[in-house]
């Protein structure tokens, strides 16, 4: 519930904006109070009548209105709330946030909030993946703002690609999260996910077949959960998960690097499929094929072991460690040796035998292994192997020193 928190909701002006008469509604019916402000070119898309009406409070929507100054200062509206939630938030608005201007009363509450701002855009996929907007995008993350969507699917102009905006269902779960106190809130953690890429030359790779999917989904589900998360993540086709940071490597020495790097963390999960070698003879330039010689031999080296490093027994040792077994045969008694051998906390132990279809699916059947024993999992949606796996982590690390 969110009784008596003060949502202050912005509305830019989108085709979208119709969906934010949906969100006041059930932000209004989990108890939130909200205030809004709407840009000029929300009010040709949805009437202030429409917004005051369903948020019950008078909507604002002129800086120099002289009864709104007289009544409240756009400084007490974008400071007297818990939350500033954007939705929709056009790329005009975003870039007017990344660059401080201020130049209506949106903008200038946006600038001179000092809380949390949640925003969910919403654009033409063009505008989205525009190099300008995604700058403004990684400013804005980089400033600790926080999004949600934008999604997939059909956009107003008959095109379809990302960028519409979240659904409210999905926006209002992003403001619960914001404001209720997530049990791992105050804990950091760490997120290996997708494959690792080791080049043979410039043009050439050693790769797999992972998708990212179930490593990604667990970083949203810490994060939903409160937890401060870094998702390091291999070459994938996924979008980057809000709400945490990202970093992008290739190797799995450059994916080591990064995860020595967050650290002090209190939880590690080792998601990714970390390529076991390394070429050690990988050519700086393109390898030429001699017709007349035999083909080039690839000499290979071991790669650092990730989760066995961080499983480490030290100071900078997080609280719980998790790594993943993928196996296509004996699959209990395989997982059990590597969390001996790794020396990490739990294995999440899954089938990748080709009759599995785990590789590239949303599903996968995983079987948790701890020191107390094995859990049987039902074959489930990979979000809600995450949820499940985050809401485990949450429990166990909670009374944990
Ligand atoms: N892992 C890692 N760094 C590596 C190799 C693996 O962090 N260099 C992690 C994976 O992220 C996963 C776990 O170790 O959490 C198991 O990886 P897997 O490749 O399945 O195990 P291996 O140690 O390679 O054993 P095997 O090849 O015998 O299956």
């Amino acid at each position: 519930m969110l009784d008596g928190r003060r949502v202050l909701l912005v509305i830019s002006g989108g085709i979208a904006a119709y969906k934010s008469l949906e969100l006041i509604r059930r932000l209004k019916d989990r108890g939130a109070d909200i205030r809004c402000v709407m840009t000029a070119n929300a009010q040709n898309f949805v009437t202030p009548l429409a917004v005051q009406t369903l948020s019950g409070n008078k909507v604002f929507a002129d800086t120099f209105s002289l009864t709104d100054e007289h009544e409240i200062g756009h400084i007490t509206l974008a400071r007297d709330c818990d939350l500033v939630v954007v939705a929709p938030a056009t790329a005009n608005l975003l870039a007017k946030m990344a660059h401080g201007l201020a130049d209506d009363l949106a903008s200038t509450a946006l600038l001179v909030t000092d809380k949390p701002i949640l925003v969910a855009p919403a654009m033409n996929f063009r505008m989205w993946g525009h190099p300008a907007t995604r700058a403004n995008m990684a400013t804005l993350k980089e400033r600790g703002v926080h999004a949600v969507g934008p999604n997939a699917g059909m956009l107003a102009e008959g095109e379809s690609g990302l960028g519409r905006m979240a659904e409210p269902a999905e926006i209002l779960a992003a403001v619960e999260g914001l404001l209720s106190s997530g049990p791992l809130r105050g804990l950091k953690a760490l997120v290996t996910s997708g494959p690792t890429f080791e080049p043979i030359d410039p043009v050439r790779f050693i790769g797999n077949r992972s998708s990212g999917k179930q490593g990604h989904a667990i970083a949203s589900a810490l994060a939903r959960l409160g937890a401060e998360v870094t998702l390091i993540t291999g070459p994938v086709k996924l979008p980057d998960p809000p709400d945490m940071k990202v970093v992008h490597v290739e190797t799995a020495r450059e994916m080591l690097g990064a995860a020595l790097g967050c650290l002090p963390v209190d939880i590690a999960v080792c998601a990714a499929a970390v390529a076991d070698w390394t070429v050690s003879n990988a050519s700086k330039e393109k390898r030429k094929k001699d017709p007349n010689g035999p083909p080039p031999a690839i000499e290979l080296a071991a790669n650092p072991d990730i989760l066995a490093t961080l499983s480490e027994k030290g100071s900078a040792r997080p609280r719980l460690v998790v790594g993943f077994a993928a196996e296509t045969e004996n699959l209990l008694t395989h997982a059990r040796a590597k969390l001996e051998r790794k020396g990490c906390d739990w294995i999440v132990a899954n089938d990748v035998s080709p009759s599995s279809g785990t590789f590239g699916s949303d599903f996968n059947t995983v079987h948790l292994i701890t020191q107390g024993g094995v859990e049987d999992w039902p074959r489930i949606a990979k979000a809600d192997v995450a949820e499940r796996l985050a809401w485990k982590i949450a429990d166990s690390v909670k009374g944990k020193p």
